[in-house]
């Protein structure tokens, strides 16, 4: 994303972006507080939250769009607000084929300065991407340029503003990452292919990546992940990447595992088609993890963290796992398959034993596609989370709270537990109709050997079925801003 702190001034864009509180509706620019007398007075815009409007002006002898976004109250206003609105008012500058985009500062002492600029550049970097290139007329995609600006800033604020924009600037490109990589379809991203780009993002922004082949997997007896992946003629890969920021602490990892479904047709236990068209997604959470370790590797945190994707298709073929099957694990575990549809646990508890065991991380965050429950439950605004540590999921909630993105914490009693233990083998791998997306995590809690865990169920976040504020139909990028907060706050 090409943007700097008063890179150009307002005039020189051929759009000006001005958000408004609806309880201060008023600018330093005597020419827009008329306009802005005018449309309150006729009550086309008021600065409620969310409210766009536009017009063209000239200033300085140059003509621009101007678009003016509501904020709502200034007592009210967050950063999540400031990133929805923004994002927003992009979206009209887009539909005003702008690309020389001004951005003015939002006037407040509501919000710290850095997480208002975050904010700001975070909704215009996201609300702006797209994904066209399948598209055969999409030869001239169109380039953005923003400049953020105010008169309030003196020339030493300026140099922590534009530490703050490029901050931002890294979380935009990870999450923008991570959204293609959701984005491309399952016959250009499968295991082979998405370690590829785990290792091109590695080089890019400074970490390690290790990929492991089939009978590496095989001697690693994670028999659990191979199960999952025996239908497809794609192979698996076990991708393992590895950023150690912090040398004097060593043995203290935080551990970060992905779903790596790279398509999830369902197996024996075939989804219908509508359930399956955008199962390219399954691979949600590998993305999340490849994107916030560009993020945490770019920013030279101080904190090691590794982070492990098993990467598979779940596929029918005469190789394929079957319903009824019972299967072994990395951990030693039976499992009960009584659905080749829950695949995903079992790619996962291979993972988190493998990440524990051979990487030897202190603390576990996973983060998946993993239950179609998790949407029922919470929609598609709210991530779900299973934990066993109170602490850890504070400190997930604080970097939720600056990220915007929301999580909410479910139950997990020992009652639950119950609903996953087989007959026959140590564990069955679904548990029932009921409460799906506790029984899906605490069978992930299984192999986690009492480390501190957090199980993100991205199932509903992870994809839009439709555009919101800063994102578009597709992949979202959930979870990248939050794991790297999250890193951020331990460094
Ligand atoms: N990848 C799906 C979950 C999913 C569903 C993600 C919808 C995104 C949108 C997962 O592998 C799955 O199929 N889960 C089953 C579990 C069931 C068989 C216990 C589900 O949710 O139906
Ligand atoms: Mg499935
Ligand atoms: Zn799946």
């Amino acid at each position: 994303m090409n943007i700097g702190f008063k890179k150009f001034g307002c005039s020189e864009g051929d759009v000006a972006i001005i958000s408004l509180f609806e309880d201060k509706l008023q600018t330093p620019n005597s020419d827009v507080n008329s306009i802005l007398e005018y449309v309150k007075g006729k009550g086309s815009f008021l600065g409620k939250f969310g409210e766009v409007y536009n017009f063209v002006r000239t200033i300085d002898g140059k003509t621009q769009d101007m678009v003016l976004v509501g904020l709502g109250k200034e007592e009210s206003i967050d950063a999540e607000k400031i990133r929805r609105a923004v994002g927003k008012a992009l979206k009209k500058a887009v539909e005003l084929k702008s690309s020389k985009v001004f951005l003015r500062l939002v006037d407040t002492d509501k919000i710290e300065l850095s997480l208002l600029v975050k904010a700001m550049v975070e909704g215009a970097g996201l609300s702006t991407y797209t994904f066209n290139k399948y598209k055969t007329d999409n030869k001239d995609k169109k380039e953005f340029e923003f400049s953020l600006g105010s008169p309030n800033v003196d020339d030493i604020k300026a140099i922590e503003v534009d530490k703050y924009i490029a901050e931002a600037n890294t979380l935009v490109e990870a999450t923008i990452l991570a959204r293609d990589l959701v984005n491309e379809p399952a016959n250009v991203i499968y295991p082979e292919t998405l370690a590829d780009e785990a290792i091109k993002a590695g080089i890019k922004y400074g970490f390690e990546t290790e990929v492991f082949e089939k009978n590496q997997i095989s001697d690693l007896r994670m028999d659990a992940f191979l199960s999952v992946a025996r239908g497809s003629k794609k192979k698996p890969r076990l991708i393992v990447m590895r950023y150690f920021g912090d040398d004097q602490n060593k043995d203290r990892v935080l551990g970060l595992v992905g779903k790596g479904l790279t398509y999830d047709s369902g197996g024996y236990s075939l989804k219908p088609n509508d359930g399956m068209v955008t199962m390219k997604s399954d691979m949600g959470g590998a993305a999340a993890v490849i994107g916030a370790m560009s993020a945490i590797a770019k920013s030279k945190l101080k904190l090691n963290v590794v982070a492990v994707v098993a990467a598979c298709e779940n596929m029918v073929s005469g190789k394929a796992y079957k319903p009824g099957d019972i299967i072994g694990s990395m951990a030693g575990k039976t499992i009960e398959v009584l659905n080749t549809d829950a695949e995903g646990r079992l790619t996962l508890a291979d993972a988190v034993t493998y990440i524990i065991r051979k990487e030897k991380v202190n603390e576990v965050i996973d983060l998946a596609t993993l239950t179609g429950a998790a949407l029922v439950a919470l929609g598609t605004t709210t991530t779900a989370v299973v934990t066993n540590n109170d602490k850890f999921y504070e400190e997930l909630v604080k970097a939720s709270n600056i990220s915007g993105e929301k999580v909410w914490q479910l139950p997990a009693f020992d009652d639950y537990k119950k609903l996953i233990k087989s007959d026959i083998a140590d564990l069955k791998n679904i548990g029932g109709r009921n409460a799906g997306t506790i029984t899906a995590g605490l069978f992930i809690g299984e192999f986690v050997e009492d480390k501190p865990w957090l199980h993100l169920d991205i199932a509903g976040t992870a994809w839009a079925d439709a555009a919101e504020d800063y994102s578009i139909k597709g992949g979202t990028g959930a979870g990248v801003r939050t794991l790297y907060e999250l890193a951020k706050a331990r460094s």
